[in-house]
């Protein structure tokens, strides 16, 4: 079969890891007979750079007339400036509000062989950790009306957290599908004492539980869901959260389940278009070094071939081609420990598609 595949390689490590990401998809279309077609476009900071804007309209047409998009990573401290009128993290958003990618898929899985690399202890950490995820995205307070004014001369700011009720029925109905898929357990996380936004979140989960008797459902406020994830994280099984919390949550499920480094994510829509990234930054400090980790955006291409292209045999492969190197002692800098093999980022890329 054949798929147009948009790359975004963006900013710091970006372009590494998205390198190794296409090795691994190109390994994938030679065993299965697959023809991928890569085009490359500019978003993020270099994109500011050498056009002048973050999101190019080309980088958005194409990626809409495209079966999926990769993207590695945007921004760095050189467009950080807080008044800069442009900046580098309006492409993602830009990306997901102009594709209409609502639902954000952030699997955090511990694996057996990276259980040193978690902070939490053995006995938290028990028979392991594995929990999905699902973040509103284009919605909220990254979408709400902002702005800044003075009032009685005084500088004042402000962001507004919005979601209507369909918005919040679209998430949280793959929230429920979500959990049915796995251990049938959702944990809905709000600030429903506080958040009008929040209550309407919750009454929506309330109703919609009704049409999933199988499913056993409950609500976290935020401050406690936070706490609850590295004091029990076993509890969970699917989070469905709004895109702030979700925001928050799913770095912390990163570090609980061993690195940032290892975390991929899937935004999908109504079609099957969906955009494939890791969940880390463009990590600047680490950036043209060859040491980053590329797994999280090589696990993204699995879910990509997942969701986007429905070829699950292959997804599988990548994951397991991926588990195999781990089983096998290799790791980047952010995952090390004592006796496993250190290897930079080219070297990660090649044993996976070794193992492919
Ligand atoms: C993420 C990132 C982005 C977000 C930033 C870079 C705008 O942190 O994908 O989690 O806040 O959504
Ligand atoms: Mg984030």
């Amino acid at each position: 079969m054949n798929f147009n595949i948009a790359v975004i390689p963006g900013d710091g490590i970006g372009p590494e890891v998205v390198d190794e990401s296409i090795k691994v998809l190109s390994k994938i279309g030679e065993k299965y007979n697959h023809n991928f077609e890569f085009e490359f476009l500019q978003a993020g900071g270099c994109a500011i750079d050498s056009l002048g804007t973050p999101l190019p309209d080309k980088t958005l047409e194409v990626c809409k007339k495209s079966d999926a998009v990769l993207l590695g990573a945007v921004g760095g401290p050189k467009w950080d400036d807080p008044n800069a009128k442009v900046r580098p993290e309006q492409a993602l958003l830009g990306l997901r509000g102009g594709l209409n990618l609502y639902c954000n898929l952030r699997p955090a899985l511990l694996y057996k062989a990276l259980k040193e690399a978690s902070p939490l202890k053995d006995t938290i950490i028990g028979d392991g950790i594995d929990i999905c995820v699902v973040r509103e995205l284009t919605g909220g307070i990254y979408f709400g009306e902002r702005g800044r004014e003075v009032v009685d001369g005084v500088v004042s700011a402000y962001d507004t957290e919005r979601y209507n009720i369909k918005e919040i029925e679209r998430i949280v109905r793959i929230g429920f599908d979500t959990a049915m898929k796995r251990n049938k357990k959702l944990t809905s996380v709000d600030k429903a004492n506080i958040l009008e936004s929040s209550r309407l979140w919750r009454s929506v989960v309330e109703e919609m539980s009704k049409d999933y008797p199988e499913v056993e459902v409950n609500h976290l406020y935020i401050d406690n869901a936070s706490m609850q994830l590295v004091k029990d994280p076993r509890q969970f099984d699917v989070i469905v959260t709004s895109n702030m919390f979700g925001d928050i949550l799913s770095d912390e499920a990163s570090m609980i389940t061993g690195s940032i480094g290892m975390l991929p994510s899937a935004s999908l829509g109504e079609g099957t278009l969906g955009m494939y990234e890791p969940i880390h930054g463009s990590a600047p400090d680490i950036a043209g070094k060859g040491i980053a980790n590329p797994l999280a955006t090589i696990l993204s291409t699995a879910m990509m071939l997942r969701y986007s292209f429905n070829l699950e045999d292959e997804a599988k492969d990548i994951e397991n081609a991926v588990v195999k190197v781990l089983e096998e002692g290799y790791r980047t800098g952010d995952i090390k420990s004592e006796g496993t093999t250190l290897v930079g980022t080219k070297e990660m890329g090649d044993l996976v598609v070794e193992r492919i």
